[in-house]
């Protein structure tokens, strides 16, 4: 089983990118969760789900925070058919078989941070990675920035996509991201430049990343993603011709070669 976050500045496309690429491996038949960790919980709707029907981690936290605690060792020894599942009903059926699970977000003004939210998303994924394999890709949206190393939340995992747009400050961040991601001992560092707009971008980025990354690639600005955003669609079913999908398909092989 592959762990893989995705990081970046703000509106850079991360959630755009993962829903996407999510979609394309599940579709070609391998088992994919996805983790929405961004408290502003966009990736449901990029997948077709709305947020209405959400039941997230964090709505029943202490209870699942106990049932995981106290059955990881147990977990380990189990075989798939024999797992008691206390994290199915946190489990949502997306398009083209992803499966997802929301950690939830901050209930109301001055609740405090997300730090146990995060915690409990931790303990998921070592309980996900301890018993017998039930995915091939857990794929992890992250909020903006990089608070989300800071949790420790994606020590060792198996690689880290940082989405950019071809900006001074985006770039920063992604070099920001991709020290604190290898701090952790991440062993892949794929930087994605998105929204590129002319060859330029893609030159000057590169020289900005300054051979940070293990592998860099990338997407061009199209309108057809943010149409199919404006229309709450996923972009396979707005435009199912898109040019775009013929890059994303690119970034796809990236993702099945970690
Ligand atoms: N390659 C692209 N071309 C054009 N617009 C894009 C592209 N990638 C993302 N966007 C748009 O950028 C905005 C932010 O994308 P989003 O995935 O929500 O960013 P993030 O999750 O990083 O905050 C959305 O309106 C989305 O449609
Ligand atoms: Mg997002």
């Amino acid at each position: 089983m592959k762990r893989i976050i995705f990081t970046g500045k703000g509106g850079v496309g991360k959630t755009t990118i993962l829903s996407n690429l999510a979609r394309m491996v599940a579709k070609d038949g391998y088992r994919v969760l996805v983790i929405d960790c961004d408290p502003s919980m966009n990736l449901a709707m990029s997948l077709g789900i709305p947020l209405s029907g959400i039941v997230s981690l964090a709505d029943d936290k202490t209870r699942l925070q106990e049932q995981l605690g106290t059955n990881l060792e147990e977990h380990a020894h189990e075989d798939s058919d024999q797992c008691d599942h206390h994290i199915d009903e946190f489990i949502m059926n997306a398009d083209d078989g992803v499966k997802l699970i929301v950690m939830g977000t901050i209930p109301y003004g001055g609740a405090g941070c997300l730090c146990s939210h995060i915690s409990l998303v931790k303990l998921l994924v070592a309980y996900l990675s301890t018993g017998p394999e039930e995915y091939d890709f857990i794929l992890i949206d992250s909020q903006a920035g990089v608070e989300i190393f800071g949790r420790g939340l994606v020590a060792e995992f198996d690689a880290c996509f940082v989405i950019t747009e071809p900006t001074p400050k985006s770039l920063e961040v992604a070099k920001h991201g991709m020290k604190l991601s290898r701090d952790l001992g991440v062993k892949r560092q794929i930087v994605v430049i998105n929204k590129a707009e002319c060859d330029g971008d893609i030159t000057t980025s590169l020289k900005e990343l300054d051979g940070n990354a293990d592998q860099v690639v990338s997407l061009r600005f199209y309108r057809d993603i943010q149409e199919a955003d404006r229309k709450g669609a996923g972009l396979q079913d707005h435009a199912p011709e898109s040019a775009a999908l013929n890059e994303l398909l690119g970034i796809k092989s990236c993702l099945l070669e970690v």
